[in-house]
């Protein structure tokens, strides 16, 4: 698997297992389970999606070396307060069953982001969480959090597909060498529409692959990591499966096409958005 590597030395997988929305007891285990079978190594979990538990698990049964796998997880914004924190990534530790995670992320830009900011700085230097990050925070958000803290994020974690391409924000993050990671790579409930698009159509047909493999190929290839998810197998073992080909000048000019700068989910920055996630459930803190 080809990695990515991190502003503190550390190596990400490029392709990675997302398990968000996996709400049937035993889907998330089973799929992970699967994931890795299929050669995935990153698996993306957090404390708000109530599925660190099924991911310790399958990692621990899977019988790969501790040192192969890259857990990601991510503190609920309900965590923001200094103390409480390093409690919740405890509490998560505890849940996966692990003695680190790989990368823990701040996993919306809300309440007193600072004070959890320096309980992960603390937990970094410790070594029990291995690289810190962020995720939905805005070029404006990221620049402000590396100029009055320490230890600077490892990745910023945001929306980005073939609608959203987050170009301005990448172009800050490789500016201060923060790893751009794409969620909802595949567009989540815009999936169908997507895979419709003629640019992505062609791009299939030429090379042999699907849709997916498309959206997926079309943003690796701009070195930002993906990290879809899917409870099926066969789309499972598809959607790692997009390292063996490359998209054209001309192929990459059309999807780029595609984008309509619009996050349908990481809109931290709209008030009424920011007003909403205080009526947010919350899974597992
Ligand atoms: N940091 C954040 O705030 C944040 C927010 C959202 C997501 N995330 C992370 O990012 C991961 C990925 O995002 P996401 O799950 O929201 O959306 P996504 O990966 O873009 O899309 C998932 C959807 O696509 C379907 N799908 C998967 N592979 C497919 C294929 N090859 N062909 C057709 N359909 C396919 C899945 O259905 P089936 O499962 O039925 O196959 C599911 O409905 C999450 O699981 C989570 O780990 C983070």
């Amino acid at each position: 698997m080809e990695t990515v590597r991190l502003n503190n030395g550390a190596e990400m997988p490029l392709v990675g297992f997302g398990t968000y929305q996996m709400t049937e007891p035993g889907q998330c285990r089973k799929s992970v389970e699967e994931a890795l079978a299929a050669g995935y190594r990153l698996i993306d979990t957090a404390q708000n999606y109530g599925t660190e538990r099924e991911v310790g698990a399958a990692a621990a049964g899977s019988g790969i070396r501790r040192e192969e796998l890259f857990i990601t997880s991510k503190v609920w914004f309900r965590n923001h307060r200094e103390g409480e924190c390093r409690a919740s990534v405890l509490r998560s530790l505890e849940r996966l069953g692990l003695d680190y995670i790989d990368l823990m992320l701040i996993h919306w830009p809300f309440g007193d982001v600072y004070a959890a900011w320096r309980d992960l700085e603390g937990l970094y230097r410790e070594g029990l969480l291995r690289a810190i990050g962020v995720s939905n925070f805005s070029p404006d958000r990221l620049v402000d959090l590396i100029n009055y803290n320490e230890v600077p994020p490892a990745v910023d974690q945001v929306e980005t597909h073939l609608y959203c391409q987050q170009r301005t924000a990448h172009e800050w993050m490789e500016k201060y060498g923060v790893a751009h990671q794409a969620y909802a790579p595949l567009g989540q409930s815009r999936i169908n529409d997507m895979f419709a698009l003629p640019a992505v159509r062609a791009a299939a047909q030429a090379h042999g692959k699907t849709p997916a493999q498309v959206a997926l190929r079309f943003l690796v290839q701009r070195g930002i990591s993906v990290i879809p998810k899917s409870v099926h197998p066969a789309r499972i073992r598809e959607n790692i499966d997009i390292l063996d080909f490359r998209l054209t000048e001309a192929e990459m000019e059309a999807l780029r096409g595609a984008d309509n700068a619009a996050p349908m989910i990481g809109t931290a920055t709209d008030p009424k958005r920011v007003e909403s996630a205080k009526n947010w459930t919350t899974r597992e803190l």
